[in-house]
């Protein structure tokens, strides 16, 4: 009827789609979710959810991390997180795979599920798996009181709000955000000094002006959108921290405007991909300053050596990569492990362009549903 129209309308607050806005609301997000769980000046970090049960956590033999789709992605962030910071052995499992396999999993293991929705019905059920087998189970979700958050014994919320677009692009960050304190706070008193933990979160804080920065890059965007919209495949490819991301970035594509497109690790791609780089193969390469940037560098040139179009995401004041490839998008420098809170940004944007260019229906993406509660 015209007054739900209206009321879409509102709801949308002046975007196009719910995806554009939620994409535009994650600098509040990253916000959001550190709120009262961080005060910069005496780099104090509580998470209330898990503070009783942290002793716990940091004593686990071992993490294992469950989800589905866009949390999977978060999750596969977690293990590197939490590897670097906390250096306590983390694996990462499909919720579906780890159900169904019989894992080994007991008393002396944490299992964190992740869950936007927290009604995932392969994540729930890993879940239950999980505490079958005697391990504590810790949540991640953003819908407050939702199964997963009832049924696990700790747990933290993201806050990131409703998210309405099917394609998740706010509750990423958002979990990505939590995960990036997480894996601080098992650091403290073990592998970290509290300084070192201080300036971690002061490159936190510093996340929300950056991601705006990358939003005003949306005109730039959409031009390179228009460039690339009738391509039928994309290769994303990134390193360390930027790996996951790669897979994120190609997944939102996937989802909205039905391009196919796959994630690598860009030296995975001497292994198969680069068996199908031409002329009509865009790639999008994740050239952030970190320690593997020069090893990024000699992956775009293996592409443009194939006459493949590179898309790539550098840092400002790059020089290397604008030589190496006429596409180049600059985000603010970060340093490796926060990085994807940037790096994620541009993709989202990236896909929603390509997506509504070719008038595909972004929020509402076909076969998809925002919450599979059915195996
Ligand atoms: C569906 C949604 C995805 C989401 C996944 C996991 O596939 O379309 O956006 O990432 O489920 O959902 P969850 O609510 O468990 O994070």
């Amino acid at each position: 009827t015209e007054l739900d129209f209206t009321l879409e309308k509102i709801e949308k607050g002046g975007f196009e789609h719910f995806m554009l806005k939620e994409i535009f609301e994650q600098p509040e997000v990253v916000h959001d979710v550190m709120r009262g769980r961080v005060r910069l000046d005496e780099g104090w970090l509580r998470l209330g959810g898990i503070a009783d049960y942290l002793d716990r956590l940091k004593q686990a033999k071992r993490i294992v991390i469950c989800a589905c789709g866009t949390s999977w992605h978060a999750a596969l962030l977690g293990e590197y997180l939490i590897e670097e910071f906390a250096r306590i052995p983390v694996e990462v499992d499909y919720a579906s795979e780890f159900r169904y396999r019989n894992p080994l999993v007991g008393v002396e293991d944490v299992v964190i599920v992740i869950s936007q929705s927290g009604e995932t019905a392969d994540t729930l059920a890993a879940l239950r798996t999980a505490k079958e087998k005697g391990a504590m189970v810790m949540g991640i979700c953003n819908v407050v009181g939702s199964t997963i958050a009832r049924e696990t014994v700790c747990g933290m919320y993201t806050h990131a709000g409703p998210e309405i677009g099917v394609a998740s692009t706010k509750a990423f960050t958002a979990q990505v955000a939590m995960l990036y304190m997480l894996a601080l706070s098992l650091s403290k008193g073990r592998t970290m000094s509290d300084s070192e933990i201080t300036l971690h979160l002061r490159e936190l804080s510093e996340i929300p002006e950056k991601v705006a920065r990358i939003l005003e890059l949306d005109s730039q965007i959409k031009l390179i959108a228009e460039r690339f919209k009738d391509a039928k495949n994309f290769l994303y490819l990134g390193r360390g921290f930027n790996f996951p991301v790669a897979l994120e970035g190609a997944l939102k594509l996937k989802e909205i405007s039905y391009i196919h497109a796959e994630g690598y690790p860009a030296a995975e791609m001497k292994h198969g991909p680069i068996a199908l780089i031409d002329e009509d193969m865009p790639v999008i390469i994740l050239a952030t300053r970190d320690n593997t940037y020069a090893k990024i560098l000699s992956n775009i040139e293996e592409v443009r050596s194939r006459k493949g179009r590179v898309i790539a995401i550098a840092s400002e004041g790059d020089t290397e990569v604008s030589r190496l490839t006429e596409e180049v998008i600059y985000i603010p420098q970060a340093s490796g492990p926060i990085t994807p809170l940037l790096t994620v940004v541009p993709l989202q944007l990236l896909a929603y362009h390509i997506a509504t260019l070719r008038g595909c229906n972004v929020d509402r993406p076909r076969n998809l549903a925002k919450s599979v509660t059915v195996e």
